[in-house]
């Protein structure tokens, strides 16, 4: 390869800017050409494209968000928008990509090198950890950081007034932000997609605690778990509890700003330095991962395919720890 372009797709993590950074300056530093190419695979398509040069890059590590934007799009989707984005490319030389995005964005690079001869590589940037072939996604650290700093503070309001509180995280499909979150501030319940939700039990757990007139109860609630999320969750609980004082709280899109935590900074560092490099070895369609700290590569075909592994032994230590 000898010009490389690289773009942010799906939504947004913080690190993305980090590792934008790492695919730039590794690539000028092999005598690469970069371009970046704005709001994911629309920019593609709609020839929105520029030259990257070091400095385009300066003071951009500790950022949320990203530079070089980012959207779902919905022309790549079809034959003729991946048509007119690979003549983009072809005008410009272009011949490899690094795509920083979730599983969505994976999808889309398989298709486009399955149909146009360019050598793909993905970096997993979600706040979802949501992915196989890796241990850690860009931006799974800062979001969850985010969602406990703001869950300790629910904590204290809850505790003055005794009161259930129920705060719904982010993790589309996924429950990492919830559990890590909930184990983090100590929640007495955590509600997420992968493990069944004993209802009666927790239903029976508040019961008995309203009995001795110490209803007070933090519950961690992904927003991809089986009753739908906080509000629903607190509809039942209102319904078979009229007494109880609850609360919900929606923490959303809060979770996917601010400046991105070390972790994810470094993560995204090394990440972006090895998307350069396996170009460069000739490595085409896989995703850079980090198992037990090493780098790790995943096809991409692989990466989209396989489900994550949430450790479920954690919700029984959660219960041992919250009782
Ligand atoms: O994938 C990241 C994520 O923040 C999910 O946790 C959430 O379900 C979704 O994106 C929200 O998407 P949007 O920003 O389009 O509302």
């Amino acid at each position: 390869v000898t010009k490389i372009g690289v773009l942010t797709s799906g939504g947004d993590s913080p690190g993305m800017n980090a590792a934008i950074r790492a695919v730039v300056r590794t690539g000028l530093f092999h005598g690469l050409e970069v371009f970046g190419i704005m709001r994911g695979y629309q920019g593609m398509v709609e020839d929105d494209i520029i030259k990257m040069e070091s400095r385009s890059v300066a003071n951009i590590i500790q950022r949320g968000g990203t530079i070089l934007k980012t959207a779902r799009s919905k022309e790549f989707f079809e034959h003729e928008g991946r048509k007119k984005a690979y003549a983009n490319l072809q005008k410009r030389g272009i011949d490899g990509l690094v795509i920083i995005g979730g599983d969505g964005s994976f999808r889309g690079a398989q298709k486009f090198s399955a149909e146009f001869d360019i050598p793909c590589v993905g970096l997993p940037g979600t706040i979802d950890k949501d992915m196989a072939g890796t241990d850690v996604t860009i931006g799974f650290d800062t979001a969850v950081n985010t969602a406990v700093q703001a869950i300790d503070k629910i904590r204290d309001t809850m505790d003055a007034h005794d009161r259930v509180f129920i705060v719904e995280v982010m993790g589309r499909d996924a429950g990492y932000i919830a559990l890590h979150s909930g184990i983090a501030t100590g929640a007495e319940n955590i509600l997420i997609p992968e493990t069944k939700t004993d209802i009666e039990a927790i239903i029976h757990g508040l019961t008995e605690k309203e009995k001795r007139k110490k209803l007070v109860n933090l519950i961690v609630v992904a927003e991809g778990e089986e009753f739908g999320g906080g509000n629903e969750v607190a509809k039942v609980i209102r319904q078979r509890m009229p007494n109880a004082d609850v609360r919900v709280t929606v923490l959303g899109h809060i979770q996917r700003g601010g400046a991105p935590t070390c972790e994810d900074r470094v993560v995204a560092s090394h990440m972006g330095y090895y998307a350069v490099e396996s170009l460069l070895l000739g490595r085409r369609n896989v995703m850079v991962g980090v198992i037990n700290n090493k780098i790790h590569y995943t096809p991409l075909e692989k990466a989209v395919k396989e489900k994550h592994k949430i450790g479920t032994e954690w919700i029984k230590i959660q219960k041992i720890l919250a009782s």
